[in-house]
């Protein structure tokens, strides 16, 4: 007999993302997350919408703005409506706590305010994103563009109490710094592993400068986890 093969990392987010439309039901009001995997939940669930679901969506990027809109999708935003049902969105890593680290796509701090405004938040993810300890893969810090240097030394700062040295750099896009949807610029931190996720989330954001930082902690109760036998596990936080 011979073995199954392994599907792809991007057919698992697709089997997570197309399961977590189990969720949605007419006259919801959802926030629609940023990347590939966020990508495949608009794509399906514009398919249902085809056949007469009745949702309003609240994307978190100007990308997943664009593919919605294109998709034909209801669009509105945080102001027309405060409060969501859902946000479904990706993630780069989750821990067995469900504490996230967001922001590969540079959306974190958008994805953030859309995820913090819904009741639920369904988190979809290939099974490379669940790991023990964050910070294998670095973590964002979106900052002002106002004494970027000065910010940097103080985050740095933040990290040694935590007793972690991570390697900080600006991220680029081609040689000029990479941009967010609100003008910000993103610090990449290679962490290795990510000490004490609860005390740096709230010492990272308590400097004067940084926005908002890519952990995303007490934010997802759901997580769908594409496997790569095919299947999907449904994770609920305690
Ligand atoms: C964007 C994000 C994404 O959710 C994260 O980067 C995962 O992306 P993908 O679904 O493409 O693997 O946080 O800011």
């Amino acid at each position: 007999m011979s073995a199954k093969k392994a599907v792809t990392a991007d057919a698992q987010k697709k089997a997570a993302a197309v399961a977590a439309l189990k969720f949605v039901t007419s006259g919801m009001k959802i926030g629609l997350g940023t990347g590939s995997t966020a990508n495949h939940f608009t794509v399906a669930l514009a398919q249902k919408v085809k056949q007469g679901l009745d949702v309003q969506c609240v994307p978190t990027s100007k990308a997943t703005r664009t593919l919605a809109t294109e998709l034909g999708l209801k669009i509105t935003n945080l102001n027309e409506v405060p409060f969501l049902d859902y946000t479904f969105d990706g993630a780069d890593e989750f821990d067995p706590q469900f504490r996230l680290v967001k922001g590969g796509g540079g959306a974190l701090l958008i994805e953030k305010i859309v995820a913090t405004s819904s009741r639920y938040v369904v988190t979809m993810a290939d099974q490379s994103k669940q790991v023990k300890k964050l910070g294998a893969f670095p973590l964002p810090v979106e900052v002002v563009d106002v004494g970027v240097r000065a910010t940097v030394w103080k985050m740095d700062r933040v990290f040694r109490k935590v007793n972690m040295e991570p390697k900080l750099a600006v991220r680029l896009d081609g040689d000029k710094p990479f941009r967010t949807d609100c003008g910000n610029v993103i610090i990449d931190c290679v962490c290795g592993e990510i000490k004490e996720p609860d005390r740096l989330d709230i010492m990272l954001n308590n400097l004067p400068g940084v926005v908002d930082n890519g952990l995303f902690i007490n934010i997802s109760g759901i997580i769908m986890l594409g496997k790569a036998d095919g299947t999907v596990e449904e994770l609920r936080r305690e």
